[in-house]
């Protein structure tokens, strides 16, 4: 299967494929909209769809299965699903990095890309604010010295030597350069297993935080969070941490609080959404529209593209019994 979530072991493959849920493997195997082949769905008069395409190649007409992909079960209810899965790679290795600045960080993607290319799984970054709360909250050593930015690379192929040998050809070059200030590479599953944890960052956080789940492009990635901690300087605020996957511009933006806090909230919305349109980013990387985020939708999405949505839920759901009241 290949996609990779936080949900795993509780969420079924219609809430797969409604909320086109994207996780830690799309840096490899791209969202649903690739890896979904054909569906089959009841539309809301009960007629039977059946696009259950299992062909790679197929140009004719409408995709129609793309609309239910993410539709958030606004359209159908979406009853079988054609999905290619790829091969279980065989060798995976995780290194966690330090690194002195986003800058740099942005740097390493460049050197990933090339010198990790075809084994690269993931590309991860957090901040120091956001790996210490992990660590603490959960016992996890950190296991590189103190930075102010960490990154987690996967690397996945099929052959273990090969892929050792690439990867920390990697690493010696980035630390005889500088670029890299510490790294650890891990092999063994065990010890995988213990540091994807820190990625994970602000979901651990106990307190009120306020999520934002934003894209935007790597020039622009990290921007928001320092321009954050500005604006919430004098309020009571515990931490301002982003993290993200560099490898699809997605970026988490957790702000904790200690308890629910009406000043910091009027500081940050509508404010992070309206920063992130101009920046042409999208409001919701991952977690869609849903109730939460209707009256921001405008922010990423056209007049003309509402206009056209708002047509086809029309045209398919005329009663509007499907998820009423979500995303429009
Ligand atoms: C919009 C959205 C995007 C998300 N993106 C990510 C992500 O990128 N990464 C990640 O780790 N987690 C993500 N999540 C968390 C999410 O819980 C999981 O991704 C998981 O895939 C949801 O599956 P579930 O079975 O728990 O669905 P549920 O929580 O039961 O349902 C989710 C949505 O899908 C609809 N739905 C469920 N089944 C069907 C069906 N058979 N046909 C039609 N509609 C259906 C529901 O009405 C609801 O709107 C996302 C959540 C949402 C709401
Ligand atoms: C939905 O995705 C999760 C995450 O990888 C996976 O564990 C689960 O098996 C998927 N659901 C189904 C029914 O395939
Ligand atoms: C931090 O943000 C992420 C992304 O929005 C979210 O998954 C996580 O639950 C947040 N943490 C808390 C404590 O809510």
């Amino acid at each position: 299967m290949p996609l990779d979530l936080g949900a795993k072991g509780s969420c079924q493959i219609g809430g797969n494929i409604s909320t086109n849920a994207g996780g830690l493997r799309l840096f490899r195997y791209g969202s649903l909209h690739a890896t979904v082949l054909g569906l089959e769905v009841v539309l809301p008069d009960g007629t039977i769809l059946d696009v259950l395409n299992t062909l790679k190649k197929d140009n004719t007409g409408y995709h129609l299965s793309h609309l239910f992909i993410g539709a958030e079960g606004t359209l159908g209810f979406v009853t079988k699903v054609v999905i290619q899965c790829p091969v279980k790679p065989s060798s995976t290795h995780v290194t966690f990095l330090g690194v002195d600045s986003f800058d740099t960080v942005l740097k390493i993607v460049k050197l990933a890309r090339s010198n990790l290319g075809e084994i690269l799984s993931s590309c991860e970054m957090m901040d120091h604010e956001g790996v210490q709360s992990v660590s603490s909250k959960f016992d996890i050593q950190i296991p590189v010295k103190k930075c102010p930015f960490y990154m987690l690379l996967e690397t996945s192929g099929s052959n273990q030597e090969h892929d050792s040998a690439k990867l920390s050809k990697f690493l010696e070059d980035g630390l005889e350069n500088n670029v890299i200030l510490d790294a650890v590479m891990f092999s063994e599953q065990s010890k995988i297993q213990k540091i994807w944890p820190l990625q994970r960052c602000g979901s651990c956080l106990k307190d009120a935080t306020y999520n934002y789940d934003i894209s935007l492009s790597l020039q622009d990635f990290y921007s928001i969070i320092p321009i954050m901690r500005e604006r919430l300087k004098d309020q009571d605020v515990v931490t301002v941490c982003g993290y993200g996957h560099l490898g699809d511009g997605n970026l988490h933006v957790n702000i904790s609080v200690r308890e629910p806090n009406p000043a910091v909230y009027a500081l940050v919305e509508p404010f992070i959404y309206e920063w992130t349109s101009q920046h042409k980013g999208s409001i919701s990387a991952e977690h869609g529209i849903g109730l939460a985020k209707k009256h921001v939708i405008h922010l990423s999405k056209s007049e003309t593209s509402l206009t056209l949505m708002r047509q086809i839920k029309q045209m398919m759901d005329p009663n509007q019994i499907m998820n009423p009241y979500k995303v429009f």
